[in-house]
């Protein structure tokens, strides 16, 4: 990993994943989160202090240390247990059906074998339990994809491999999860920023 994907992207990253809107999102994707909670791409903590109360401990995976260290404050405030595990959510340590839910928000755009890292996901999670995920993606519009077509090379240089294409919801699909609802549009914010801002809030369970 370069200098720029280490040191330079997770702190762009935790110094713009605050945003209100963005947490009020954030929120609607920790709802009903309860047990055992895995965290995929757990950045800089930027979800603690919204997990409901019903959860009982949060296992985070995160290959950053820069990430991890600059959420340390966020997780010493957590009344909730949280421990770091794996370092790549593509190849996860974790027991067959061990997780009651597995919470993604805008790490399913960088991991570099989505695939893998979902059929990960389905192993861990006990039949019946649900992935939560909020994410970016490909846009419904031609337009828009036109966009984010041209921007992703730049994008995955800045932002450490982060894909603006993705089309999240088939993705998830294509893992064998079934999707139980899911929310597609764009975040509110100025029309300039829509290649960056289609989102997927949703959750699809284990059967
Ligand atoms: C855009 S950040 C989002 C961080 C956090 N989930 C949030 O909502 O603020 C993407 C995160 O995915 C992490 N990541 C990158 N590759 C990964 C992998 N193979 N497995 C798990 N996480 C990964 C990055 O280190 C980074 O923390």
């Amino acid at each position: 990993m370069g200098l720029w994907a280490s040191q330079v992207t997770p702190r762009l990253v935790a110094s713009g994943g605050e945003d209100e809107k963005v947490r009020a999102l954030r929120a609607r994707a920790c709802e009903g989160l309860r047990g055992e909670v895995v965290e995929l791409g757990f950045g800089s903590a930027h979800n603690v202090g919204l997990y409901p109360a019903a959860v009982t401990r949060v296992t985070a995976v995160e290959p950053s240390d820069v990430a991890w260290d600059l959420g340390a404050e966020r997780r010493a405030r957590s009344p909730i247990p949280i421990v770091r595990g794996d370092l790549d959510g593509q190849w996860l340590s974790l027991d067959d059906g061990s997780a009651d839910a597995v919470l993604s928000t805008f790490t399913l755009c960088t991991i570099p074998d989505v695939h893998r890292a979902l059929a990960e996901v389905r192993r861990v999670l006990r039949p019946g339990a649900a992935l939560h995920f909020l994410e970016h993606g490909i846009a419904q519009d031609e337009g828009v994809q036109r966009w984010q077509r041209l921007i992703e090379p730049v994008q995955k240089k800045v932002f450490d491999g982060c894909h603006l294409t993705r089309p999240i919801d088939r993705l998830v699909e294509e893992s064998g999860l079934v999707i139980q609802d899911i929310e597609r549009g764009y975040a509110p914010m100025p029309k300039v920023m829509r290649p960056w801002v289609f989102g997927y809030l949703g959750r699809a369970r284990r059967t």
